[in-house]
Order: C-alpha cells, then structure tokens, then sequence
C-alpha cells in the first residue's frame, strides 16, 4: 500500500531500523524495489529526481507507482528526491507524491530557510511531507547527481533550520558522497551523534553508494531512518548490459528479455541494502 513518507520514517525512528529509498528511473526499477521490499518484508521509498523530469512522464509515473504499491504487501513511499524548483515540487504534489525534497544547500542559511519553509506551507497544506538539506554532498565516481560542494552539516544551523522550517526529515551531509568514493570515505559519525542530539525529526544519509556497511549500521544506531541509494542501482543494470552485449546483439533478441534481464540484475544490490538497513544480514 501506498503510505506517506513521514509516516514509514517515523516508524523506523521508533524501530531503529532505517528505509531504503531507492533512485528509479523507469518502470523495471520501480517493480525491482517492490519486490525486494516485498522479499525482505520492509517498506520502501520510491524516489524519483526532479533531474530526470525531462525523460520521465511525471504524471504517468506517479499514477504506476500508486497502481503497483495498491497491491504491494509492505508500505510503499513516492518521493522526490533532490528538487531544486518550485514547480516540479508543486508538480509532483500534484500528481501523487507522498514527499518531497527542496534542494537549497546551495543558498545561505537565511536564504534556504526562506525557500524550504515557502515550500513545507504548500506540501503540508496537501498533506505531503518534506525533506531538505543543509550542508552539501559532494561527488564521488560514477554519479548522476547535481553535486554540492561537500560542506558538512553543522549541528547548531541544524537545530534552527528544523525549527524555523517546520520540515519532517532533515538531509545531513556528514562526508558520504554521491557516487562511489575516491579513495577512503571520510565520514563524521560523531558529527551525526551532535546532530542528533539538535534535532527530533527523522534524519536522512544521502550517498549510500559504497558507503561501508559498518558505517551504514553505526549510522543508523546514531538515528539515520532513510538512507539514498543510486548509483549502485544503475551500475548493476549497465554492468548486467556491457556482459551480455554479445548475446543481446543476436538478431533474435527481444527486447522485452533485456528489460527483464535488466531489472533481474538489479535486485541482489537492492536486497543488500534493504537487509542491510533493516538489520537483517542473514
Ligand atoms: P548514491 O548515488 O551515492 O547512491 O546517492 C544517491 C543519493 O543520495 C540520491 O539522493
């Protein structure tokens, strides 16, 4: 079933467990996450970027994604993730999503807190919750983000922000990148042990593409609930492509087998997160 977003993050602040709110694209993507979540039997986000609202019917999206998550047997959550203007977010509040992340780490604090509270009076009005973000995360390889400059979170801004906003989970940059790292991750957990301490509303970790498992787990017990996977997701299926080239180029190939192939190749790295966020590795 369809739940809003607020409603499964609060329930992983009670559980201590974190969701697993996974970037799609595209119809195969969508069906991998539900029915992994369905598999592990936890619940899931559905996030899609305002980045890929040229590509994407947004309207059609939406209505697939209710229409799937009408029969999932685990709550299902429409995001969307990283939305920098005003009408993609009126948009998407439009047609269904249960979410929505305003995207001003980019401005000062003054500023970004204007524009995130302009944005929370109209969700809340339609009954959508907000994400948003102070400090940035930074790019790492192999990433389709729009990139901030990897300025870390800092705790009081943090408190004052929530406060002075009125959002229901706060995106806090503590050094995990978006993308695969360059080198070791340089992530501040004790930094996110302050955060907490600031702030009551759930917390969201961005960058969890090749995030170290221990540090996924530590990051949870320290009070992160949603955890954003992207690139992992895309480099299983283009992986999956580039292996298979040969086979696929056979004249008698069909297309509908690529897509199945596709989305089959995605769902170990999908289960290891969902496991993995809900503490359950065996
Ligand atoms: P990764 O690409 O590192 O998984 O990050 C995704 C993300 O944070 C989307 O908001």
């Amino acid at each position: 079933m369809l739940v809003n977003t607020k409603k499964v993050l609060e329930d992983a602040q009670r559980g201590k467990y974190a969701v697993a709110a996974f970037n799609v694209y595209n119809l195969e993507t969508v069906q991998a996450a539900i029915r992994v979540a369905e598999k592990v039997n936890q619940p899931v986000i559905i996030a899609l970027g305002e980045r890929y609202f040229g590509e994407v019917d947004v309207e059609g999206f939406s209505a697939m994604v209710h229409a799937i998550a009408a029969k999932a047997a685990v709550p299902v959550s429409l995001h969307l993730d990283h939305a920098y203007e005003k009408k993609s977010i009126i948009r998407a509040i439009r047609c269904g999503f249960t979410s929505v992340m305003y995207d001003g780490s980019k401005f000062d604090l003054e500023h970004n807190i204007r524009n995130t509270k302009d944005i929370v009076d109209i969700a809340h009005m339609a009954g959508v919750s907000v994400e948003a973000e102070i400090g940035s995360v930074a790019r790492g390889a192999f990433s389709d983000e729009d990139e901030g400059d990897g300025t870390l979170t800092d705790p009081q801004s943090a408190e004052y922000f929530v406060k002075e906003t009125g959002i229901d989970f706060l995106a806090a940059a503590i050094g995990t990148v978006h993308g695969l790292y360059h080198g070791e991750p340089h992530i501040d957990l004790s930094l996110l042990e302050k955060i907490r301490a600031s702030v009551q509303v759930p917390l969201v970790l961005h960058g969890g593409s090749g995030t170290p498992d221990e540090m996924i787990t530590q990051a949870i017990k320290l009070g992160i609930c949603k955890i954003n996977v992207n690139t992992e997701i895309s480099m299983a299926a283009v992986t999956h492509l580039q292996t298979h080239i040969r086979r696929y180029s056979d004249a008698k190939a069909h297309l509908s087998t690529i897509m199945s192939d596709m989305q089959i190749s995605m769902e170990p790295v999908m289960t290891k997160f969902v496991r993995l966020l809900a503490n359950k590795t065996n």
